[in-house]
């Protein structure tokens, strides 16, 4: 079996790993300034010993000779030592490096010939515990006392400074060491780093319990989405995600929130397709069964001579009416297929408008006649359009022969215009018939929508025209329009823009 990091594990690994690291870093730098702290104090308290020696127990006077003399007061110094005992503090003073005044025995620091020179530029000199064991010195220069020397002189590591002491003509004559226990300072820094492990021990249980309590939100966030995604892989589409409006979490639940109103609205137009396709077949095996009866019909009644010689003719006419019928309701559906899936292409040119639609009228003048229709062309002058010729033709041809179809004794009106501020050419076709309803203009581009089903019946209309229309109008990158008041009349407005702008938009 494959082993699974759940995502909550990962996440507190992450967050975890995060605060550990936070925490070392913090800790190493508290660690660090804490340590530096404590010296830096040892060092001012020591400083402090060293001027109120330099103030109390040393007496520099001028000789006859004009040399300066050093007299020690031993026992403020002895006394002193003796406060700080406990605190395992010594005084060392020297006159030169290598002759010390204080004490005769016991506890000496040592100092280089480096430091005297650097102590006579005036500064104070600090050292850590770096010369402990090694150059700290442990002998006398009185002889040697091992007794003394190891009862008090314990081997530890010892922490110094050096103050220098000048003459009136700024000559340094002596020098004041005081030096500490390291250990006293390391107490002091232990009790400081006690007190951090605790607090950083604190600190990564609380880290670990908050980023447990962070990793388990986001995955319970998660974990709401995965139902929800499953609940629509199930085919629930009215699933909505809660959200907030704070992070990409919320964002992620805002899209598939989306993802599933889209989804929603294609399925509920497969729906729709699907019974719209399952209307067109039953009409259309009800209107190819018409034809074909007939047809078959006439067939036998020409192939066993039932038909009188006179009738022949108007037989073979009505036949062909039929025919040609049925191969309409073919070729629609197999231009709305070819439109539609982009597999027709345009042979765009710019020709005169005006003159295409009034062909168009013509051609249909005996159709409008029929209907008592009145043709009322309002253009005059040649206006151009960038457009495929023939599928222009076809889309007018199908609009116009609508108007024709739904308006009796009416007029069937059509306008072209240029329109510079979006440059392209308007065509607006009105008629005065019977008008749509608002569902009936919401569907009109639907394919196979009929509004009036009873008339598509006996006319043999597919409701494939429009939607013929639609498509054929996006492939020109132009719009359609429609307006329409029930029992006054519609008026279909269409534009075409210019070629340049046709190509442009086709890159
Ligand atoms: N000028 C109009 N006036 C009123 N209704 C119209 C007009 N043009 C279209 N319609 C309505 O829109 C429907 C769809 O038109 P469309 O041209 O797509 O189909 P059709 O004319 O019924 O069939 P086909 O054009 O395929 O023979 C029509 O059935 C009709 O109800
Ligand atoms: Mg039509």
């Amino acid at each position: 079996m494959k082993f699974k990091f759940k995502l909550l594990y990962q996440q507190m690994a992450i967050f975890f790993t995060m605060i550990v690291c936070f925490l070392a870093i913090v800790g190493v730098l508290l660690f660090h300034l804490t340590k530096e702290n404590v010296y830096q104090d040892a060092w001012t308290r020591m400083e402090g010993y060293a001027q109120s020696i330099r103030d109390n127990a040393l007496k520099l006077t001028t000789d006859s000779q004009g040399k300066t003399q050093i007299t020690l007061d031993a026992e403020v110094l002895h006394d002193s030592e003796m406060i700080l005992k406990n605190n395992d503090v010594h005084f060392t003073i020297y006159v030169s490096p290598d002759q010390v005044l204080y004490p005769q025995y016991g506890f000496k620091s040592t100092i280089s010939k480096n430091d005297w020179k650097a102590l006579q530029s005036g500064k104070i000199l600090k050292r850590r515990d770096d010369l402990a064991g090694k150059g700290r010195l442990f002998k006398d220069d009185h002889g040697s006392h091992p007794k003394v020397h190891s009862r008090f002189m314990p081997k530890q590591r010892m922490t110094d400074i050096f103050m220098p002491c000048f003459d009136v003509n700024g000559q340094l004559v002596a020098v004041i060491s005081v030096a500490s226990a390291v250990s006293n300072i390391h107490n002091d820094f232990r009790k400081v780093q006690q007190n951090l492990i605790v607090a950083l021990m604190i600190c990564t249980v609380l880290g670990f319990i908050i980023s447990y309590l962070i990793a388990r939100y986001i995955t319970k966030r998660i974990k709401k989405m995965q139902a929800a995604t499953r609940q629509v892989a199930e085919g629930n589409f009215d699933v909505q995600i809660q959200h907030g409006n704070q992070d990409e979490l919320d964002e992620l639940a805002i899209d598939l929130n989306q993802m599933v109103g889209s989804l929603k609205k294609s399925s509920e137009e497969i729906q729709r397709q699907e019974q719209r396709r399952k209307e067109f077949f039953a009409n259309a095996a009800h209107e190819m069964r018409t034809p074909l009866t007939t047809i078959n019909g006439l067939l036998e009644g020409l192939k066993y001579d039932a038909i009188p010689e006179n009738k022949k003719d108007e037989s073979i006419d009505l036949m062909r009416d039929e025919t040609k019928r049925l191969i309409r309701l073919v070729n629609d559906n197999l231009d709305y297929e070819r439109i539609r899936s982009g597999s027709m292409q345009l042979n765009l040119t710019k020709f005169n408008a005006t003159e295409a639609l009034n062909k168009i009228m013509r051609q249909l003048t005996p159709k409008a006649d029929e209907a008592h229709d009145h043709f009322e062309m309002q253009t005059q002058e040649d206006i151009p359009v960038c457009a495929d010729y023939d599928r222009f033709t076809q889309i007018f041809y199908n609009i116009i022969q609508n108007a024709i179809q739904f308006t009796t004794d009416g007029t069937i009106k059509v306008v072209v215009k240029r329109r510079e501020k979006q440059t392209g050419t308007e065509i607006k076709v009105s008629d005065t018939g019977i008008g749509m309803s608002q569902e009936q203009l919401d569907n009109i581009w639907e394919r196979y929508y009929k509004a009036d089903q009873s008339r598509a019946r006996t006319k043999g209309e597919s409701g494939l025209g429009l939607a013929i229309v639609h498509q054929l109008i996006q492939q020109h990158k132009g719009k359609i329009k429609v307006t329409s008041t029930e029992g006054k009349g519609t008026t279909f407005t269409l534009f075409f823009p210019d070629r340049e702008i046709a190509t442009a938009k086709k890159k």
